[in-house]
């Protein structure tokens, strides 16, 4: 089944929701799920968090023609910035040569802090820590069989020396394969389970015991080449290459680059229930692992003058436990991706990053943003003033082309159409 369908937008949302059943299997619970749009019930809400008095919805879309490593994707997205979800799609679909956008994601890894102080001497200490990595990685695993199970768990130690404004302090990480979780609570409890060992053996004092939200060792990298003739010539590409030495010469650009790359990160985040702060964390650090802040994503040119993309960022997810089992409609979000392994999903998250940029940067580059927000706009305008199906689009051009974007003009428009 293929993810490029065409004049998607202009369907009703049960037209669309068909589309979207028939393509990810959908079950008529799972659909009706969907379409009751606030849809988290009482129990699941005080699941999830304290003191809850209600729950909130946003809009669920899904981006078409995302071909990613040679597979069809639709892909869920939840967000309430109008404009990104259609950009996401139109990236995508000059995205789809060649198998599409490639990505590739390292081993689960995530890191565990445990800071030690109080001290006599830090270098011994860092020492007889290390001399003992077997037993507290045994020690760790003990924490989470299951993981160990899975072919996950603690892997490795390391010890860092920082100069603090307190005096020295040793900081243990923990090497946590997390396989498929987002890897938050695994880890959490290893660290609380081997930081009393760690005092036992150096006689310094452990304060904190906590995941690292620096995630740079659990990286998805993705990549795409756009073809010039497809993105209206070479003139466009030099445009594309500006706005991205902009942003890498320029924080100031660098953080809305990147504002742009999270858009479509965190909108599939929601969707699929994942931890978006921990992602936010972690890509803005990681952007200023230089010691300056950068951009994430860097766009080049090949010898034959087409575009050529590319992202890196950590990518810490999961899709199992938390939120993701327990909220229904990330539930279904997952199964509309189809994905079968926490990789697979940050491969895709990459991926949208990267198309989602891409977007951005060729509007910015050319026509600007605005056109595009303006044309959604006038279609929300038109469809409030009562028009449907294709005349939507036609008062939509029409005001468009006046400059006048009002409810009250979207209905005289209606009426001289004679609707
Ligand atoms: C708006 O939500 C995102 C952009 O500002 C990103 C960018 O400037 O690259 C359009």
């Amino acid at each position: 089944m293929t993810s490029r369908i065409p004049g998607f937008y202009k369907l009703s949302i049960d037209e669309r929701l068909s589309k979207v059943k028939e393509f990810a299997g959908l079950t008529d619970e799972e659909v009706t799920l969907l379409r009751e749009m606030g849809n988290l019930d009482d129990k699941t809400a005080d699941l999830l968090i304290e003191n809850v008095v209600g729950s909130m919805a946003y809009p669920f879309a899904v981006a078409t023609n995302f071909m990613i490593n040679g597979k069809e994707y639709l892909v869920p997205m939840v967000i309430e910035e109008s404009s990104v979800v259609a950009a996401a799609s139109n990236a995508a679909r000059v995205m789809r040569r060649d198998g599409g956008i490639k990505s590739i994601v390292s081993e689960p890894i995530m890191i565990g802090q445990i800071q030690l102080v109080n001290v006599d001497s830090p270098y011994q200490a860092k020492m007889i820590i290390l001399e003992h990595k077997d037993e507290i990685l045994s020690l760790a695993n003990e924490q989470d069989p299951i993981l160990v199970k899975l072919g996950g768990g603690a892997k490795d130690i390391e010890v860092r020396l920082l100069d603090s404004r307190i005096g020295p302090m040793i900081v243990t990480h923990l090497l946590v394969d997390v396989r498929d979780a987002m890897g938050a609570n695994a880890v959490n409890s290893m660290c609380e389970k081997v930081a009393p060992y760690i005092e036992e053996l150096t006689g310094g004092r452990v304060y904190l015991r906590i995941i690292s939200n620096l995630a740079d060792r659990r990286i998805v990298r993705s990549s795409v080449k756009v073809y010039k003739e497809d993105i209206g010539g070479e003139e466009v590409v030099d445009g594309i290459i500006a706005a991205y030495a902009f942003a890498e010469s320029d924080p100031y650009r660098a953080s809305t680059h990147n504002k742009g790359i999270m858009n479509g990160v965190i909108a599939v985040a929601l969707a699929t229930g994942q931890d978006h702060r921990a992602l936010e964390a972690g890509a803005h650090t990681y952007a200023a692992r230089f010691g300056w802040y950068s951009p994430l994503s860097v766009w080049e040119k090949d010898e034959d003058g087409n575009l050529v993309g590319y992202l890196e960022m950590p990518m810490a997810v999961g899709i199992i436990g938390g939120c993701t089992r327990v909220h229904p409609i990330a539930r279904i979000g997952l199964k509309i991706l189809g994905v079968k392994t926490a990789k697979e999903l940050a491969e895709i998250m990459g991926a949208v990053g990267l198309a989602q940029n891409f977007a951005a940067l060729r509007a910015l580059a050319t026509v600007g943003i605005q056109k595009g927000h303006m044309k959604l706009h006038a279609r929300n305008i038109a469809a409030m003033a009562g028009a449907k199906g294709e005349l939507i689009d036609k008062v939509a051009e029409e005001m468009i082309r006046e400059g006048k974007i009002t409810f009250d003009r979207a209905k005289e428009i209606l009426e001289k159409l004679g609707s």
